[in-house]
């Protein structure tokens, strides 16, 4: 059988496969995903939204109450004006990103994303037929340079991902470096996809939407992460301009129908409701970010000591000031991994992010301080 060939450069996920490998009492730190419980005042508005009906198709855009919930929250905790019916309420950011693709770029396109990145950023560009055009992060901070993207910019670039809080090196951009990349992508008249999922986990900065300075701009965020609700499949893309959201309307109705009906509920109680669950876990994981910071540092000087085995040892870190994930640069990634492995720890290899990931490992932190204590153990022995 002869499959399409715009799938011959797409790779299963790395990530997926190592969790499939991993035995019952491994300790996996690979996982994207908040380890914490939706809170309970969401489950119930799903509970409640199933029992009055909410099991049918909504309208392609999704619910106007939801649409309406979604403008207010960029207004309030973004300063972005987006009228309800420039949302879209999508599957997920995973839904969000594509059909922004899938309506702005195309073969012959080049889209600029980082380098590492987050794994679906140059596989949906690939399955546009457009092209994946690496800018590699900063070494300092691993973020992404104003300057690095001007230079990758040509006469065939039609977009450029940022991603801040970075999935996979925490790094959170400046407001300079936004209200720049806005500047540069209005003045280029190319579009700028921001993926803001991470948002609200910053543990130093804090978050500004490139939407504030500029009107092409594409916003793409998601529950998943805010309200540990990843299983709802509930995100959204909210633009400035009718004329986008139509054309992104086109695929949305013909890929996706409509976002889950219960979810779209669920999503509505998440953003009106209390938000005092985003805090706590703002705070747990800062608490990890720290933990693991100093166990990484323990674990460096224990390998510059030349002790631990051949290429397992830690070559430097920077402190991922969001999200929850840290990227070491380690010696060697397949051997580091492989170690990690054997003493029943899933990490991530950097270069399942891309090239500019090499010899780099992500290490997640959505997992309980007495799981990453024991992590830590079992990869110092
Ligand atoms: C940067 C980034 N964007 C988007 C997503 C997808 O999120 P969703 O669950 O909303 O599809 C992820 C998930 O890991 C992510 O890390």
């Amino acid at each position: 059988m002869k499959f399409a060939r715009r799938l011959s450069k797409i790779k299963i996920s790395g990530i997926r496969k190592a969790f499939e490998s991993a035995g019952k009492d491994f300790i996996n730190l690979g996982l994207g995903e908040p380890d914490f419980e939706t809170p309970a005042h969401i489950l119930n508005a799903a509970e409640r939204a199933l029992r009055e009906g909410y099991t049918k198709y909504t309208y392609n855009k999704g619910l106007p109450e939801l649409r309406k919930a979604i403008s207010d929250k960029l207004k309030r905790e973004n300063g972005v004006e987006v009228s309800p019916e420039c949302v879209i309420a999508t599957a997920g950011a995973s839904e969000a990103l594509h059909i922004s693709l899938l309506a702005l770029v195309e073969r012959g396109s080049e889209v600029l994303i980082p380098d590492p990145g987050f794994v679906s950023f140059s596989a949906l560009v690939r399955l546009t037929e457009a092209k994946p055009v690496g800018v590699k992060l900063r070494e300092e901070d691993m973020a992404m340079s104003v300057e690095d993207v001007q230079e990758k910019i040509s006469a065939r670039t039609r977009a450029i991902i940022v991603n801040s809080p970075s999935n996979p090196t925490g790094a959170v951009q400046s407001e300079e470096d936004m209200r720049a990349l806005a500047e540069i992508a209005q003045d280029k008249n190319i579009f700028l996809i921001s993926d803001e999922v991470y948002e609200h986990f910053i543990y130093e900065g804090k978050h500004v939407s490139p939407a504030r300075f500029a009107e092409n701009v594409v916003i793409v965020n998601s529950v998943s992460k805010t309200y540990a609700m990843t299983g709802f499949r509930l995100g959204f893309v909210a633009v400035k301009n009718e004329e986008y959201v139509e054309q992104m309307l086109k695929i949305h109705q013909y890929i996706q129908a409509c976002a889950p009906a219960v979810s779209q509920i669920a999503a509505l109680a998440a953003l009106k409701g209390p938000q005092d669950s985003v805090a706590k876990m703002r705070e747990e994981f800062k608490r990890r970010r720290d933990f693991v910071v100093e166990a990484l540092q323990q674990l460096k000087e224990e390998s510059g000591k030349g002790e631990g085995e051949a290429g397992c040892g830690i070559v430097s870190f920077t402190v991922p000031r969001g999200a929850f994930y840290i990227f070491p640069k380690v010696q060697n990634e397949e051997k580091f991994v492989e170690h990690a492995f054997r003493r029943g720890v899933i990490l991530t290899p950097g270069s399942t992010f891309g090239e500019g990931g090499r010899n780099h490992v992500r290490i997640s932190f959505a997992a309980s301080i007495e799981k990453l204590k024991d992590a830590f153990e079992r990869l110092k022995s």
